[in-house]
């Protein structure tokens, strides 16, 4: 009896944020896409709960109970008065601090997984609750599509799109953590008036037209200045993906992935070409977006209640 959910990645096509909270966030204008790049997370019952994971970086992801998969886990079941007793298994293929949810994408996956498997029957609210208990993109994870997320950036507005989006990532040699990004951002800022974020109309306009030009001229990400302060051969990067012709360049999210928006496959064949022979990251891929949310892919018929 097993159940495999499979979650996508996203890019922020805008990124605003404003000036940190006395609780330590930042309220947020923020429009995230996901795009068909996914992890798979399959669950099993078992005696106790234990993650595993497989993928190219999965050297990196935490197997402890600090794994948002883990933690998704125990919050259902909490709120069901049963055991967490279950085997995560996570097939990665999300760049893990990437920059692109990857591990949002776990704590979503798992949380549907868990409950199909558990059958407990919670209704999408509830889901979404535990989401943003998670983390603040964790409920953009659940839902997929498009969207814009303000507060922390987990209350969801859906998001109409009028065609598909075609990228190319370009993944890092290392990581960056989010936190430190953020707290970079209010260490550039400090003294400066940093005012309340708000979503572009031009950018909701262009999504809604599905019209990549728009769109392109239109993404933003206040957290780039401080990703590329923290990481500077990012902009190295940037400029390759440029010169070699995406409509655009941006760090995703915190970084340190970078995001090259393209007309469509030729030019980002072309452009995923550049980006591997000029050296600038470790590895890329070409992906497109809206892809949909978390979603069952695979389960035994035994479920019980199903
Ligand atoms: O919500 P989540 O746990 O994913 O956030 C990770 C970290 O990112 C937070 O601890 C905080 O430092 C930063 N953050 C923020 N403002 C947000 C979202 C995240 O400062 N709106």
């Amino acid at each position: 009896m097993s159940v495999t959910v499979r979650v996508p990645a996203k890019v922020n096509v805008q990124l605003g944020v404003g000036a940190a909270r006395p609780d330590g966030y930042h309220d947020l204008a923020n429009v995230f896409l996901a795009v068909g790049l996914h992890d798979e997370i399959t669950v099993t019952p078992a005696d106790e709960l234990r993650v595993t994971c497989d993928g190219p970086d999965c050297d990196q992801v935490p197997l402890d109970r600090t794994n948002l998969a883990a933690r998704a886990a125990e919050a259902l079941a909490a709120r069901y008065g049963r055991s967490p007793g279950v085997h995560i298994h996570i097939a990665k293929d999300i760049p893990v601090a990437g920059g692109m949810a990857g591990g949002s994408a776990d704590g979503a996956g798992a949380l549907v997984a868990c409950d199909a498997l558990w059958g407990t029957g919670a209704s999408r609210d509830e889901l979404l609750d535990i989401c943003a208990e998670l983390g603040s993109d964790v409920p953009f994870s659940l839902v997929g599509g498009a969207a814009l997320g303000i507060g922390r950036g987990e209350q969801l507005t859906p998001l109409e799109v009028g065609g598909t989006f075609h990228w190319v990532f370009a993944m890092a040699g290392r990581g960056l953590s989010t936190p430190a990004v953020f707290r970079e951002f209010d260490r550039l800022g400090e003294g400066t008036d940093i005012p309340a974020p708000v979503a572009s109309g031009e950018l909701l306009a262009a999504l809604a037209k599905g019209d990549p030009d728009a769109l392109a001229a239109a993404v933003s990400n206040d957290l780039q200045p401080a990703a590329l302060s923290l990481f500077p051969e990012l902009a190295d990067t940037l400029a390759t993906g440029r010169a070699a012709g995406a409509l655009t360049a941006l760090v995703s999210g915190s970084g340190p992935t970078t995001a090259f928006l393209v007309r469509g496959p030729e030019s980002a064949a072309a452009v995923a070409q550049a980006l591997l022979t000029s050296g600038t990251c470790r590895t890329v891929r070409t992906a497109s977006g809206p892809a949909p949310g978390a979603t069952v892919v695979d389960a035994a018929e035994t479920i019980p209640g199903r």
